[in-house]
Formats: structure tokens, C-alpha cells, sequence
């Protein structure tokens, strides 16, 4: 640990925090235990003391950067009971808080300058989301009631140590991942996760909205989806892939209305969180084909499945009403979320229904396609080239680059890290999700007396110890790689806590990847700085899993 008097700033110094939450005094390393760790933080003496007389002001005053400072206002506002009004002005006396866009401020686009010293806190970014990332910061500086309403009104004052931290992000894509068909996780819920993805930096949540048992967004042009495609008649007990199955008996549902999915798209948004929504095509289909027989190859009545697995009946690639529904579906999805990227889906696609039907053989034949993997890889260039002509891009699982990629394709690699390299190595964007280490459904312990998971076992060490960028590709292969996301899928996941008790901590060991250059990643301190972050935590009153953090079984692979 170095503390550094006022004055050496100029020297830029690179501080390894140690471990230890021992002191609880200010300027201790672990008043400084940020998540993801910035790039470079310089400890100086002494604190600044937030007070009535406060002043807090962002300039240029736009709706984006009200966005950061107002997130900042509010935090403070609830925490100290102080009204600290957001004025616009440009100058920063004495005792004030001010975020400034400024180009100079010697960091990427979505970086931050933050400087604290006794007299005043100003961040500086050349964007209002790196003034948003200053801010969450800021807040980890600041003691943990400040996430309380009036943690920081009596005891505890309001205070953040001196410091300046020049930081700025890995990649450009940070995401997480949410399966809500399995389960059904209301607007709150989704809310709250996105809030914890906020406090670490995230930039998008990937939002897995249909699958075999339920489809969860309101389409106003095909109620069926959500009147049959969201509920199912029981869900399995044990494990999917042990038979015999046993059933709860209890039926299961819910879905978002096109209003509360755009809500949570703002509320993202405020937060500088991107809502990137997937629908399933053309497998995962089961809860579709069964609102709307006549999607699937044979037209027979089926029902939302009520057990995990891959189902044999897909969307028929075969039948033009197929496509027109297809684009009207995606049509109401373009005008809900704004993101560039919408996720088709296209894992997991069993071929059987394909070759037994008159239309797809057709098809097939018409296209001079040799084998069903390239039909599906029709199917998925036909849908790329209809959200094209509507200036989106698609994003697919590794499997859409079987039988040819679609031309603008980007695709998340999960089956391992191969269809990621084959993907850039065609000059494909990238994105990185390896179920070896970013599946947080996995076991993250010794799965004796854990809740029953899906398999595997990615303990919060082993997910930190992942590098997204593969020795394989070249430095022009390598820009490729946007970044890389933690997914959630929830087959074993039935409610809030128990989410939060799969995701955390180590989507936090994910966000740190994303964002910290390799160079400086050192598990034992993550953990520290983890460790002592806990108390903050613990009163925004996160379920994290509080085992064996450590990969005990020496896994190497
Ligand atoms: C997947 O896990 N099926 C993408
Ligand atoms: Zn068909």
C-alpha cells in the first residue's frame, strides 16, 4: 500500500490494494476496494465530507448526462437526507461535486477521471456513460449505508477518500445474460438485476425472452403467444436429463406487456444498460408451435413443455407463414428495443422435422440447399437480411455457423471458445460466453448440499481466471473479440434469491474481466476488495453465495 501526499499526483502510480478490511479507517487500502479494479488508482490523505451546503453540478446539463449526475443526486439524496439540488454551472469551488464531459480528459470514450481531494470531488469523462461508470465509483468509495435511506444521516458521515482514479474499459461489450422462460422473473426483478449490473459496470443485459417452456413478450398481433405461450401446465422437479421426470402439478406463467418491456428498456437505459432481447429461432421453439400450430412442420397440437431438453419441433423452415410471422413478431420486438442487436437464437436445433417434410424438402430444393444445416442457415441469412433492411444487426449462438455463416452475423460463442476464433478468424464480431467458465447456472462449489444445478462446477475463481482474448487469433483477428458475458439460464433457478445466490459474486469476477486490463487481474485481490465490499452487499440485501470461493479441485480445464 502506498498513500501519496498532495502534490506527487503528477506521478502516476499503479497501486496493487492489499487485502484486509481491518481498519475501517479512511485511506485504509480497503476504502478504496473497487469492483471491476480501475486501471489506475492514486491514494492521497485525507477525505472529502460531503454536507448540506454541498453543491453538485454536471455540465453541459444534457438528458444524458443528467442521466449520471442525477443517479448520483439521488443516491445521496435518500442516503444523507440532504436536498443537494443538480445545478449546471462549469466552475468547481469549494465544497462541490462536479461531472464534466471533457474530451481532454485523457481517457477512452466510455473512461473517467475521477479526482477527490478535502475541498471537492470532480469527475470528468469524455461521455456521459463514462461519467455514469465515475459515478458507480464513487459510490463504491463512499461508506456501504450509502445504500441505505438515511444510512448516511446519523452515524456514519458521508465521506469518500482522496484519490485519483483515471480508469476506462477493456471492451466495449460487457454483458449478462437472463433466461426468463424457464422461470418468470417480474419487471421488479429484472429491475434489481439490472441494478447490480449497473454498480459494475455492465453495458448490456441479454434478455432471453422465448424457449420451449414459455414465450414472455406481449406480441399485440398474436395474442396466442401469451395466452397459451406463457404458461405451462407443471414443471419438472428433478433434473432433465434423469429419468423417470417428476412434476410439481402446479401450473406456471407470466409474461411482460409490450409497456413493461419498454420500461425496462428505459430503465436500462438510465443506466447506461443496453436490452439486447433474444427470440428463439428456429429451435426453442415448442411454446410458439403451440400457440400457433400451424408454425411448425407437422401442424399438430402441441403443448408449452413442461421438462428442460431440446424438443425435436421447430419453426418449419419450409412455410412462407412461417417468415411473414417471423417478421411481424420482430417488427413489434424492433419497436420495443432500440438496440442495434437483436439475438435470434439458433442453437440447438435438431434437423429431424426438416427432412420429413414436404415443405422444408422443397425448399431445400428451390434454394439448392445440399442439407438441412444449410437450411438452417438459410432460415438464419433470411431473418439477418429482414432486420438489415431495418438497420439492426443479428446476433446467434455458435451454431449459425454451421452450414454458413449469415453475412453480418455476429455470434456468441458458447459451446467453447472455437466457434469464436472461426468466427473472427472470417472477420466475424465476437462475443465470448464459453459454458466452460461463464455459465453461472454451473455449480460453484462441491455440489453436496448445494441446490440442485444443471452440472459443472465454475467456483468464482475459476470464472475470474478466464481470458476472453484466444492465443489463436492475430492483433487484426483479436479486434473482433467485442467482449464476453455471463450467462443465466434459469431450468434450476425458480426465484430472485436463488438467482442472485447463482449470479453473484461471480458475475462481479465477470464484469472485472470485461473491464480491467489482463495485467492487472490478481484473483486473491479480487477477492479482497471483494471481502470488503461485503457490507455493501449485504445491505442492498444481495442473496450472493457465500461458500467456498477458491477452485479447490485444482481445475485446469
Ligand atoms: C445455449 O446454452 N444453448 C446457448
Ligand atoms: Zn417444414
Amino acid at each position: 500500500m502506498i498513500v501519496m501526499k498532495k502534490g506527487s499526483v503528477a506521478l502516476i502510480m499503479i497501486i496493487v490494494l492489499s487485502a484486509g478490511c481491518s481498519t475501517g479507517k479512511m485511506n485504509a487500502p480497503d476504502s478504496y476496494s473497487i469492483i471491476p479494479k480501475p486501471v489506475e488508482v492514486v491514494m492521497l490523505e485525507g477525505s472529502f465530507t460531503i454536507d448540506k451546503a454541498t453543491e453538485l453540478s454536471v455540465s453541459p446539463l444534457t438528458p444524458e448526462t443528467e442521466k449520471a449526475a442525477g443517479f448520483l443526486a439521488a443516491l445521496l439524496r435518500r442516503s444523507t437526507l440532504f436536498p443537494l439540488p443538480l445545478n449546471e454551472r462549469s466552475g468547481a469551488g469549494r465544497n462541490s461535486i462536479t461531472l464534466l464531459i471533457d474530451t481532454a480528459a485523457g481517457t477512452g470514450e466510455d473512461g473517467y477521471l475521477l479526482e477527490v481531494t478535502p475541498k471537492k470531488i470532480v469527475l470528468r469523462s469524455p461521455s456521459a456513460s463514462g461519467l455514469f461508470h465515475g459515478v458507480q465509483t464513487l459510490r463504491q468509495l463512499l461508506p456501504p449505508q450509502a445504500e441505505t435511506e438515511g444510512g448516511l444521516a446519523g452515524g456514519v458521515l458521508p465521506v469518500v477518500p482522496a484519490c485519483v482514479i483515471r480508469d476506462e474499459p477493456r471492451f466495449a461489450y460487457r454483458g449478462m445474460h437472463l433466461d426468463v422462460s424457464r422461470h418468470f422473473f417480474s419487471v421488479d426483478e429484472v429491475k434489481r438485476y439490472i441494478d447490480i449490473l449497473a454498480l459494475h459496470k455492465f453495458n448490456t443485459f441479454h434478455w432471453h425472452l422465448t424457449d420451449d417452456q414459455g414465450w414472455r413478450l406481449e406480441i399485440k398481433k398474436y395474442p396466442e403467444l401469451t395466452t397459451t405461450g406463457s404458461q405451462r401446465s407443471e414443471t419438472l422437479t428433478g433434473h432433465g436429463g434423469r429419468s423417470p421426470f417428476t412434476y410439481d402439478g402446479t401450473p406456471y406463467g407470466g409474461y411482460y406487456t409490450g409497456e413493461e418491456a419498454r420500461e425496462i428498456v428505459r430503465y436500462a437505459a438510465d443506466r447506461f444498460i443496453t436490452v439486447i432481447p433474444e427470440i428463439e429461432m428456429p429451435g426453442h421453439a415448442v411454446a410458439a408451435l403451440a400457440s400457433y400450430p400451424w408454425l411448425s412442420c407437422t401442424g399438430n397440437r402441441l403443448t408449452v413443455q413442461t421438462r428442460w431438453g431440446v424438443f425435436d419441433d421447430v419453426f418449419c423452415a419450409g412455410k412462407d407463414t412461417v417468415f411473414a410471422f417471423l417478421e411481424d413478431v420482430l417488427d413489434e420486438v424492433m419497436d420495443i428495443f432500440p438496440s442495434e442487436y437483436i439475438h435470434i437464437g439458433g442453437d440447438e436445433c435438431p434437423k429431424v422435422r426438416w427432412e420429413n417434410c414436404r415443405d422444408c424438402r422443397k425448399r431445400m430444393m428451390e434454394e439448392g440447399l445440399s442439407d438441412e444445416n444449410e437450411l438452417q442457415s438459410w432460415f438464419i441469412t433470411r431473418i439477418e437480411g429482414y432486420l438489415n433492411s431495418h438497420g439492426r444487426k443479428i446476433i446467434g449462438w455458435d451454431e449459425i455457423l454451421e452450414g454458413g455463416l449469415a453475412p453480418e452475423a455476429t455470434v456468441m460463442s458458447w459451446r467453447g471458445i472455437t466457434g469464436g476464433i472461426e468466427a473472427a478468424k472470417m472477420g466475424h464480431d465476437v462475443i465470448m460466453t464459453p459454458a466452460s467458465h461463464l455459465y453461472l447456472d454451473y455449480y460453484q462449489c462441491e455440489p453436496e448440499g448445494e441446490p440442485l444445478a444443471i452440472g459443472g462446477y465454475s467456483p468464482l475463481e475459476w470464472v475470474y481466471s478466464y481470458e476472453p482474448m484466444p492465443d489463436e487469433l492475430t492483433e487484426e483477428e483479436q479486434a473482433y473479440v467485442l467482449g464476453l458475458q455471463g450467462n443465466v439460464w434459469t431450468e434450476y433457478i425458480p426465484s430472485m434469491s436463488h438467482l442472485e445466490y447463482m449470479a453473484f459474486p461471480r458475475a462481479f469476477a465477470i464484469a472485472e474481466t470485461g473491464w480491467t486490463p489482463a495485467m492487472k487481474k490478481d484473483f486473491e485481490d479480487f477477492l479482497a476488495r471483494f471481502t470488503c465490499q461485503r457490507g455493501r452487499y449485504d445491505l442492498m440485501k444481495i442473496n450472493y453465495f457465500r461458500g467456498e470461493y477458491r477452485n479447490t479441485r485444482g481445475r485446469t480445464k
